[in-house]
């Protein structure tokens, strides 16, 4: 079955990047009788599947929504086992990462954590920077209009420096001050668990973007779910506009 799909997965028009909300964690935790980190933990192995067939099927850029600037309203318990899980899964995946040539990066506001804790990720992730395969992005404490707003302020600071010139300001000005400065748009967006909305994720970024939405709950989002995403963007029609 998974080798009949990644056939008819179309390499030529393979999509450049590939954008993940990974919802229902906590649903799935409590279908299982669990607690919400137990949700989580099992997320995680999700996370180590897609990358895996990602990397496989040469995909060449993979964001995923792992912590958002809104998810700080939820429990202290809860925000403080994602923040230790995702450092965790950091440090336990980073040898395996590099070893199949994925490059690392988290993207996201550094406000709210700790300087120590920005400052463990971009020397773990370092160790991958040398990678050319699938760049992989993890958004953490990330936010679209906190990203706007940080790419204002930069735009600011440098007109003041003498380095922008205001007239100067075009579209693809604004896109070099984001997160994905370099990076192309994300081609799909896939989010699991049934919610149809972007939860303040890649807002100018996905200006063109195709959503694909499943009911499947993250921790049980298949490689083949995965592929056949991948098919069904494949058999689109996207005019951007143009006739
Ligand atoms: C997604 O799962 C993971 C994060 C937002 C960190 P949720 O924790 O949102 O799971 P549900 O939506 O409550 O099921
Ligand atoms: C979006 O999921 C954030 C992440 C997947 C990290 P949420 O579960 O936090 O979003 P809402 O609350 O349903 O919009
Ligand atoms: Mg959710």
């Amino acid at each position: 079955m998974l080798d009949e799909l990644i056939k008819e997965v179309s390499a030529a028009e393979m999509p450049s990047h590939i954008a993940i909300i990974m919802d229902g964690n906590g649903r799935w935790a409590e279908q299982h009788n669990q607690k919400r980190i137990s949700g989580h933990k099992e997320g995680v192995n999700a996370v180590r599947r897609i990358v895996d067939i990602a990397g496989e099927i040469n995909l060449k850029y993979l964001t995923i929504y792992a912590f958002s600037t809104e998810n700080w309203g939820r429990s202290k318990t809860e925000v403080g086992y994602l923040l230790k899980l995702i450092m965790d899964s950091l440090n336990k995946e980073i040898n395996g990462l590099r070893k199949n040539n994925v490059n690392i990066r988290f993207i996201g506001s550094d406000k709210e954590l700790s300087e120590s804790y920005n400052k463990k990720v971009i020397e773990t992730c370092k160790k991958s920077w040398d990678n050319d395969g699938l760049h992989l992005n993890i958004a953490m404490n990330y936010g679209s209009r906190r990203e706007i707003l940080e790419a204002f302020n930069k735009m600011r600071a440098d007109i003041d420096k003498g380095e922008l010139l205001e007239d100067d300001i075009s579209e693809a000005t604004v896109s070099k001050y984001l997160y994905t400065a370099g990076m192309p748009d994300p081609d799909l967006i896939i989010r699991t668990s049934g919610e149809q909305r972007l939860s303040n994720f890649l807002i100018w970024q996905s200006a063109y973007s195709e959503f694909w939405f499943t009911k499947t709950l993250w921790p049980d989002f298949s490689k083949e779910e995965f592929l056949q995403a991948i098919i069904g963007y494949q058999s689109r029609k996207r005019s951007f506009g143009k006739r």
